[in-house]
């Protein structure tokens, strides 16, 4: 199985590049955030615990996202090839849990890609989405939140999977193309060594 995690600031361009990685590699794409929005718009226990935390810019706790997460990652899904998790997971703990729910398939992470984006282009990018995203939390005030919060809370889980020689920088600034590019490159030498084999 080839089970990636992409990383990395709000706007980097995590969703963007998991819509075609889903594409070419037949992958499961789970978007912590994407869940959540589905939660809100549903009305749902979890979306109305969610909401306040998300139009704070806040991290959802732990726990909720845990719980939700395992259920999608725990259900038997033989159409697909592996996950790409988009978003997730954004601390410490959240990545161990990671790991347990993947051993629990007798399974691990393959890779974990982080793409860095300079600030200013993060901004601009988010106040030209929330012209139309409809989203709560593309705005000034918020964006600057959830960059404090990835820098001071994301960031550092890198050091978890460098620690595992799994972690991969990409810088994010190119066309949506040409990090692409890069993407797979990364994702062929790990079947080229065989890394994925879980
Ligand atoms: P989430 O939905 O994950 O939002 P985010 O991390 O803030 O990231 P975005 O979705 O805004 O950006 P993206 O990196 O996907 O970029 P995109 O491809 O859209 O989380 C939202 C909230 O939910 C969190 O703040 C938190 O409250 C909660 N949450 C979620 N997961 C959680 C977790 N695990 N734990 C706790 N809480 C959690 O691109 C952005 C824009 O840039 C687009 O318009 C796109 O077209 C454009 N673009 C993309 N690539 C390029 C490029 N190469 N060049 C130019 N433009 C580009
Ligand atoms: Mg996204």
């Amino acid at each position: 199985m080839l089970n990636l995690i992409i990383c990395g600031a709000p706007g980097s361009g995590k969703g963007t590049q998991s819509e075609k990685i889903v594409e070419k590699y037949h992958l499961k794409h789970l978007s912590t955030g994407e869940l959540l929005r589905k939660e809100i718009a549903e009305n749902t226990e979890l979306g109305e615990k969610a909401e306040k935390y998300i139009a704070k810019g806040h991290l959802v706790p732990d726990d909720l996202i845990i719980d939700m997460i395992s259920k999608e990652i725990l259900c038997e899904e033989k159409r697909y090839k592996g996950i790409i998790l988009d978003g997730f997971p954004r601390t410490l703990r959240q990545a161990k849990a990671l790991d347990k729910m993947l051993q629990k398939k007798n399974e691990k992470i393959s890779a974990f890609i982080e793409l860095h984006v300079e600030e200013e282009e993060l901004i601009s990018r988010l106040l030209k989405r929330g012209k139309s995203s409809g989203r709560s939390d593309d705005n000034l005030d918020v964006i600057k939140n959830r960059l404090e919060v990835f820098q001071n809370q994301t960031l550092p889980i890198g050091n978890y999977y460098k620690k595992q020689d799994k972690y991969y920088k990409i810088h994010g600034v190119e066309t949506i193309e040409n990090v692409f590019k890069v993407i797979t490159e990364i994702v062929e030498n790990l079947e080229n060594n065989n890394i994925q084999t879980a």
